[in-house]
């Protein structure tokens, strides 16, 4: 159950001399008056009232009173709230007349409820971390942020590498009209090789028929003593010329060539293959750049999921980049009045016991957004209790120096912003 207060009576708390009323159990009770005649006080009273000794104020009393300073709250759940005396001491009873303490007063009494503005002067982050815990999504929230942030760091570093070997694959030369592999050397080697032993076999066989031809000539000479050697001589001579008559030398010429150009080739070749590499290289990681795309796409998607399945406060929040957005305005966006309706709802959420809010400065609110406003708290069932410099007809009490009045009921109906009675 939300708690809200029935009544509350206060007297010679700063500028009050004595004030009470009823405020509105669910809406606005809007407390009119001029400049420095003790709204805000009042305020600081109810807060003071509940909140404990740090929202003492530093001189309770009211300069120039006898009396010393006197408050008394009753609460929809039959607590009476009373504080007073020189101390300003509390007193608190239940229902069934039991006393009871400030720790009870703490389990239903939200402190920014008591305190809207420290709420609403809180940083982006704060805020938005406030709303996160309360909708239970905070630490998932960083988390998908942390991911997603670290994806696209990473990205950014992959893209950066990927454009360079991509201007670095452009710049290498490329060669049309040679083979895709390196050629070997080897094989026209050898088959050099193999002709040059042929044309070797060749030339021994004309030593050969040098040889010969010389013994022949010896035998000759000693032809007529060696009539044999010379007979063989003869034939091996013929033999051998036989052999050699038609013998023909291969040219290698061609081979020579392909030799020497064989190198300029290779180096094509290879330039070719580094070319292709580096290709290949920019793809990867042209790839890897369009994959982490994908990943940051499905960490934002999350993000999104999560905050739409999660039990909002406020239909339009949201968060982003650790910062609270309403209707996709930013806090410094939003208008005076939608930053109290944001700043209300969370305020609520954080302690759904706490039935009421305080709201010093109405002023920035227009006529028709203050009705608004005041029809919003009456579907949340919140009770607000705000002050405002005016005296016109949204007033549901006036103070005057100190002192409460009700306002004299307005001819018109709704709100009337220069109807009022001064
Ligand atoms: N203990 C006190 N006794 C008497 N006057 C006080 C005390 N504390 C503050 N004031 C005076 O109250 C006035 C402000 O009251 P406040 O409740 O803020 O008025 P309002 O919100 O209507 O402008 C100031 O003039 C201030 O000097
Ligand atoms: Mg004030």
């Amino acid at each position: 159950m939300s708690v809200k207060i029935n009544t509350l009576e206060i007297e010679n708390v700063k500028r009050i001399k004595a004030v009470q009323f009823e405020p509105t159990k669910n809406g606005l009770t809007v407390i009119g008056g001029r400049n420095r005649q003790g709204k805000t006080s009042v305020l600081d009273s109810i807060a003071w009232a509940l909140g404990g000794e740090k929202y003492r104020p530093s001189q309770p009393k009211r300069e120039g009173s006898f009396a010393e300073p006197h408050l008394k709250l009753t609460l929809d759940n039959g607590i009476v709230v009373e504080r007073g005396g020189k101390n300003g001491s509390l007193k608190v009873t239940d229902s069934t007349g039991k006393k009871g303490g400030q720790q009870l007063l703490n389990s239903f009494v939200e402190q920014f409820a008591l305190d809207l503005p420290r709420f609403m002067n809180q940083s982006a982050k704060d805020k938005a971390a406030t709303l996160l815990r309360i909708i239970g999504v905070g630490d998932k929230l960083g988390e998908l942020e942390r991911t997603e942030k670290e994806l696209y760091d990473r990205r950014t570093a992959i893209g950066r590498i990927a454009d360079q070997k991509e201007k670095y694959a452009k710049e290498m030369p490329v060669y049309a009209g040679v083979p895709a592999e390196p050629v070997s050397a080897g094989e026209l080697i050898k088959q050099q090789q193999e002709i040059l032993a042929r044309n070797g076999e060749n030339q021994r066989k004309r030593d050969q028929r040098e040889d010969y031809a010389q013994q022949l000539e010896l035998a000759k000479s000693a032809y007529e003593q060696a009539k044999m050697r010379f007979e063989a001589a003869e034939n091996n001579f013929k033999l051998a010329n036989l052999e050699a008559q038609d013998l023909e030398d291969e040219s290698t010429a061609e081979l020579e060539r392909n030799i020497a150009e064989i190198d300029e080739l290779n180096a094509k070749i290879r330039a070719n293959l580094d070319r292709e590499h580096a290709e290949i290289d920019a793809e990867d990681y042209r790839s890897q750049y369009s994959h982490l795309t994908e990943q940051i796409a499905d960490a934002r998607q999350a993000k999104t999921d999560l905050l739409k399945g999660a039990d909002l406060p406020l239909e339009g929040l949201s968060v982003e980049e650790g910062e609270l957005l309403y209707k996709g305005c930013k806090w410094d966006g939003m208008s005076g009045a939608e930053q109290l309706v944001v700043a209300t709802s969370i305020v609520r959420r954080l302690n759904p016991d706490c039935g009421f809010v305080l709201l010093d400065k109405l002023e920035q609110m227009d006529a028709e957004t203050l009705a608004d406003f005041g029809k919003w708290l009456e579907e949340q069932g919140l009770q607000a209790i705000a002050t405002r410099v005016s005296t016109g007809g949204e007033c549901s009490i006036i103070i005057e120096d100190g002192t409460s009045f009700v306002p004299e009921p307005q001819t018109k109906t709704g709100f009337n912003w220069n109807g009022g009675k001064f």
